[in-house]
């Protein structure tokens, strides 16, 4: 039969979409904290960090069903930068997923501690042996590190204060690739690699992916900075030009909208290279980065 990239991802896309409606189960006090975590992590996304993570897990395994629980709290750390990310104080938009900002509907302070919120749940979680099954503990452990340091201010809080710290200002090419390294590469990459970390790949493999996962979420980011040139606020279900409102350092506005977009592809290029050792098991990673690049949202 063949493969189709579409209904992989939508049946992926529908897992973690299940998982993550039940996650606050017996939890509800503050009402406003968890309906303000609850609305921005169900109100859509792509889940394309989840499906990474399975996709590498199914290199080695079966199911990626079986790592369901740390799929889901990689989209809660996602959701939570993404949540600080449309702040006044940050990127101030009104559009998120189609739908109003977590701080639109919920106010600044509350907004601020569903990012939180989820942020710490998702170690939670993943510490968690009832709820994301019985991993030997030097493995739960390295998950933990590996989403630690790509979450925080060596990986994506760093390139979240870069772009902040870099808006209105003349920069580099240098100062773009670090903040995409960064704010974006960084927990994709780790999404990757911590799929393959949970079946006990070897070194030589987790670097290959892990090379893998830096080219597609440089790409990613590059794609993501066309698609606020070239894309309409009806399709991305965030405000289109937005970045160049605030001056923002994107590939685009430093490189030109061209180079852009020769780059995202010699990047997706390098990426498909990299696989070539897994051959067919890594099917749906080879279009996932395809995808990537012709994504419109
Ligand atoms: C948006 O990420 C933020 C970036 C890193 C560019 P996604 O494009 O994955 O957003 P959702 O999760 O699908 O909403
Ligand atoms: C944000 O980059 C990346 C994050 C770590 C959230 P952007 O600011 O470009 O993301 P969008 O365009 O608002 O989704
Ligand atoms: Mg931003
Ligand atoms: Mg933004
Ligand atoms: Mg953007």
């Amino acid at each position: 039969m063949d493969f189709d990239i579409s209904t992989y991802l939508r049946e992926r896309k529908a897992w973690v979409d299940d998982a993550l409606a039940g996650i606050f189960e017996g939890l509800s006090r503050p009402r406003p904290l968890f309906d303000a975590m609850s609305y921005s992590l169900t109100a859509g996304g792509k889940r394309i960090r989840p499906a990474l993570m399975m996709a590498a897990y199914e290199i080695f395994r079966e199911d990626g069903r079986d790592i369901i629980g740390f799929a889901c709290a990689m989209e809660m750390v996602h959701t939570y930068s993404l949540i600080h990310d449309d702040l006044p104080a940050m990127d101030d938009d009104d559009l998120r997923r189609g739908k109003p900002t977590c701080h639109k509907v919920f106010g600044d302070a509350m907004a601020i501690l569903a990012g939180d919120g989820l942020l710490t749940e998702a170690f939670s979680l993943i510490t968690n042996t009832d709820k994301t099954g019985n991993w030997p503990a030097e493995v739960r452990l390295g998950v933990v590190h590996e989403l630690a340091t790509a979450a925080g201010a060596a990986g994506m809080v760093g390139g979240q204060a870069m772009d902040i710290l870099s808006e209105h200002r003349e920069v580099d090419l240098d100062t773009v690739r670090f903040i995409h390294t960064h704010k974006t590469a960084a927990l994709i990459r780790a999404s990757v690699r911590i799929g393959a970390m949970l079946t006990g790949a070897d070194s030589e493999d987790l670097s290959r992916l892990s090379r893998y996962g830096e080219a597609i979420g440089i790409a990613f980011q590059i794609v993501d900075d066309i698609l606020d040139v070239e894309g309409s606020t009806d399709t991305l279900g965030k405000a289109a030009g937005a970045d160049g409102k605030l001056e923002k350092a994107t590939y685009p506005a430093v490189a030109g909208l061209t180079r852009a977009k020769e780059k995202a592809q010699a990047y997706i290029t390098s990426a498909r290279e990299t696989l070539q050792p897994f051959g067919s098991r890594a099917e749906s990673l080879q279009q996932i980065a395809d995808l990537i690049l012709k994504r419109n949202n």
